[in-house]
């Protein structure tokens, strides 16, 4: 998708123009309606069309338009023009005429600030979106035709600089997504890493450990899970020096299962294949330093991976075996099924142990207990730090990401007792199985300051929860934890 600035219209197809509830013009909307003698007021009189977000109206052949048709945008309420109300806008006024078979869309943003015609451009390369690079054959008619969206705008200089640290963000989240829905052939642990390793382009810092390496740092829980899979296990280690030589860096963590089979407790046949996206947690971390490193954002940053595929084999581990994870703690591994946390015990004790960071955010696809608490539309935050949790939950809201704070009460500590290791692996029963997942992490977190994001809820979409977000893989995360660096670490 092509974004365009530009200071007026000129010849265009589709002119998309915002209306803010009930029914009123923008400036430039309202001098069109007055030279079309209210062609515009008139096609709105006659349905229910008012200006409500989610809204169209197209309105063909508008006399003294220099467009062939004029796409009405409900744009909502005109004393609410937030982030979320812009991007919206963008992605609806994209949605509505994406398969009419014009190749340029041109974009009213002449009554916005040059930031928000930025966002208009940025949301609607997220709208945009799509994973189609497996399909051979399409009906001509279910393909996309607009290549270009022109965004009217009075400012282009201004418009143009503030787009280039949205692209970096979009960047972050459409390679997110795409990890998100390859399918688990094609994108395997070493696969994963390779992709990781490209990124050093961007002048990010990657370093790739395989077994061996991670064999000398006794990282047992996540070789364990990896060793009944013909694929090698990799730790991926993205670092970010954007801040101050030295000064402790932000780190994340994910969770990167290429499959999830459940391991020798197998997980039933019936939506196995959802299990490609369980490396949701390592995507976003991924997403993340790619948009840090994109805008070049004044921090340091370290991202880590835990690259593993969980397979039941003659070699893969048994339910009751016992494991010395890196932190010297002993594993009773109860069901192979719980690997999540496995990976990233070793993967958060490696990462506070080698970077000594300021905080840890891990995420994971790491419950099915947290859709249980959630649904679908809202991801756990757990954690012990406000100062690590509120700035999440503050910057999600901004760009529309929903997440709840969860509890991890001391009292359930006793439910991961294992009776002849340090811990087990799972709680008791499925009473709160997000909660004893969490607590079991915290044990492996040494008491750096940590918020664990359970994304099981939210890294995949079966339908499109918002303007801006396609169904199928959604990139989960990058953008609240990018605008929580930037507002609370760059500001
Ligand atoms: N990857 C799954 C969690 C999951 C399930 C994510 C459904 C997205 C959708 C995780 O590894 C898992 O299998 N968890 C088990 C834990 C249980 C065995 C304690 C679960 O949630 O059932
Ligand atoms: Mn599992
Ligand atoms: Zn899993």
């Amino acid at each position: 998708m092509k974004i365009e600035f530009v200071a007026a219209v000129d010849a265009a197809e589709i002119l998309a123009v915002p209306v803010h509830e009930d029914r009123v013009l923008a400036d430039s909307g309202s001098k069109l309606d007055e030279q079309s003698g209210g062609a515009l007021t008139r096609a709105m009189s006659k349905g229910r069309f008012v200006g409500k977000a989610g809204q169209t109206l197209m309105v063909a052949a508008v006399s003294g338009a220099k467009a062939e048709s004029i796409l009405l945008v409900g744009a909502g309420s005109a004393d609410k023009i937030d982030d979320l109300a812009v991007e919206a806008f963008g992605g609806n006024a994209y949605a509505a005429v994406k398969l009419s078979g014009a190749e340029v869309l041109t974009i009213d943003a002449s009554n916005l600030s040059p930031e928000q015609a930025a966002r208009v451009g940025f949301a609607v390369r997220l709208a945009a979106y799509r994973f189609d690079k497996y399909r051979t054959t399409q009906k001509p008619d279910k393909i996309p035709s607009i290549n270009t969206v022109r965004v009217v705008t009075s400012d282009l200089r201004a418009a143009e600089a503030a787009l280039e640290p949205l692209t970096a963000v979009a960047d972050g989240v459409i390679f997110a997504r795409d990890l998100v829905s390859e399918p688990a052939n094609v994108l395997y642990p070493a696969e994963f890493a390779r992709r990781v390793k490209a990124l050093e382009s961007l002048g990010l810092e990657v370093e790739i450990l395989g077994e061996a390496e991670m064999e000398k740092l006794g990282m047992r829980t996540l070789l364990g899970v990896g060793q009944g899979s013909r694929r090698e296990s990799q730790l991926a280690i993205m670092k970010w020096n954007g801040g101050e030589a030295g000064a402790q860096p932000l780190a994340f963590v994910g969770k990167g299962v290429c499959f999830d089979t459940g391991g020798i407790s197998i997980k039933p046949a019936e939506g196995m294949e959802d299990m490609k996206w369980d490396m949701g947690g390592a995507a976003a971390v991924t997403g993340t330093m790619i948009a840090l490193a994109g805008r070049k954002a004044k921090v340091n940053a370290v991202g880590v991976l835990g690259l593993v595929e969980n397979m039941p084999d003659g070699n893969a581990q048994r339910p009751g075996d016992v494991v010395v994870s890196m932190s010297g703690q002993t594993v009773e591994v109860i069901n192979t099924d719980a690997e999540g946390r496995l990976v990233l015990a070793d993967a958060l004790w490696y990462t506070q142990e080698r970077f000594k960071p300021k905080f840890m955010i891990d995420l994971a696809t790491l419950t099915g207990a947290m859709i249980v608490a959630l649904g679908l539309d809202y991801a756990g935050v757990f954690s012990n730090s406000d100062e690590v949790a509120e700035p999440i939950l503050a910057a999600s809201k901004k760009v529309g990401e929903n997440f709840w704070r969860m509890p991890i009460p001391a009292i359930y500590e006793q439910h991961i007792d294992s009776k002849i290791a340090d811990v087990k692996n799972t709680g008791n029963g499925r009473a709160g199985g997000s909660i004893t997942a969490a607590l079991f992490l915290q044990r492996f977190t040494n008491g750096v300051p940590w918020a664990h994001l359970d994304i099981a809820p939210t890294a995949w979409a079966n339908k499109s929860p918002s303007p801006t977000v396609p169904e199928g893989g959604v990139g989960f995360a990058v953008r609240t934890l990018d605008r929580m660096v930037a507002d609370t670490y760059e500001a």
